[in-house]
């Protein structure tokens, strides 16, 4: 039985309007789901039995039915006992993408338990994981976009937009971008948030539609910043500014909580805005220009306010193997 892993990500601009066709840009973060499944054929079945292993107890029903879902993507026909086992690094609900490293790493393992997918890492393998992956979303978020997924199949930093061919920037931990995220322990439900935005829109669409239509330029913009060496981080900042602007006054996705945490950043030198579905979750800030003291006392500070700091790197790899631990 092989084990696969996925990594959480982090959006870095575009999020909520990518719902609506717009450009986003997401990283691959170094916090991963481990994922391993056993299939035990049975002819007869009327169904497909899903069992799945967490390391907290037996899991919910949304997760069963995540699971479940992602399985018939891979081969609707299967029918007899399907166990998973799930392990997982990334914060659940924080939007650092942790149901999609779920759908994603279960997707790779259930493919090979199905004996469905065997080549791991052709660019056909990756497409079916990423798609089986995306009808696990579903279940969990009802109209997801698509993106955590995507960056979690594909890894690296990528720009997706709805129906449009992915692009991927050779941006690998390598570069060594790093990321202050500040978690203000605020849960938050992206499809509650993404109706939110779908109501603003459908009574200010004229509003609502010019700051998808800047999100998108922003977005693209950002995508093209990162990729040259070295980036200009002021103009990275002054984009990160705006994005944020954007989603706390048209789109309305911000929290009290949330600009505490800007502000905090702000303080320590460092330029943040939200990420994800907001209204909650995570804010995040590249830290660039920030001294290593003035991160220490972001983190610390954070922490007295009752949040959570982490300064994490971009660019992990997708989904892949985890290789087996040579014999002792
Ligand atoms: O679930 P989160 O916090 O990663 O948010 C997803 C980003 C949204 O754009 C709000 C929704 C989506 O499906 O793209």
């Amino acid at each position: 039985m092989t084990t696969w892993k996925a990594p959480g990500k982090l959006i870095l601009f575009g999020e909520h309007a990518v719902v609506h066709g717009a450009h986003a840009v997401a990283a691959a973060l170094s916090l991963n789901t481990v994922a391993a499944a056993r299939f035990t054929p049975r002819a007869d079945a009327a169904e497909l039995g899903v069992s799945v292993h967490t390391e907290h107890s037996g899991g919910s029903e949304r997760l069963d039915a995540a699971v479940r879902a992602v399985a018939e993507a891979v081969d609707p026909r299967a029918r007899g006992e399907l166990e998973l086992w799930l392990r997982s690094s990334v914060p659940a609900g924080a939007g650092l993408g942790s149901s999609a490293a779920l759908c994603v790493s279960a997707a790779a393992a259930i493919g090979d338990a199905l004996a469905n997918y065997r080549t791991a890492c052709s660019s056909a393998w990756l497409a079916a994981v990423n798609d089986a992956a995306l009808a696990g979303e579903r279940v969990f978020h009802k109209n997801p976009s698509g993106i955590d997924n995507t960056v979690a199949t594909y890894g690296g930093v990528v720009c997706f937009a709805r129906g449009a061919t992915l692009k991927r920037a050779p941006v690998g931990a390598e570069r060594g971008l790093r990321v202050v995220v500040v978690d203000t322990g605020v849960p938050r439900a992206t499809g509650d948030a993404v109706a939110a935005v779908q109501a603003r829109l459908d009574r200010d669409r004229a509003a609502v539609e010019a700051a998808f239509a800047r999100i998108d330029a922003i977005a693209e913009k950002a995508f093209s910043l990162l990729q040259a060496a070295p980036v200009d981080h002021a103009a990275l900042d002054a984009l990160v500014d705006e994005n944020h602007a954007l989603l706390r006054d048209a789109l309305g996705v911000s929290h009290p909580a949330v600009e505490r945490a800007v502000a905090l950043c702000a303080e320590c030198g460092v330029h943040a805005k939200l990420t994800g579905a907001g209204c909650g979750g995570c804010v995040f800030g590249f830290v660039h220009g920030a001294s290593s003291s003035s991160l220490a006392a972001l983190v610390r500070r954070a922490e007295e306010a009752g949040m959570r700091a982490h300064v994490l790197v971009l660019g992990a790899p997708g989904v892949g193997e985890v290789p087996t631990p040579p014999p002792a």
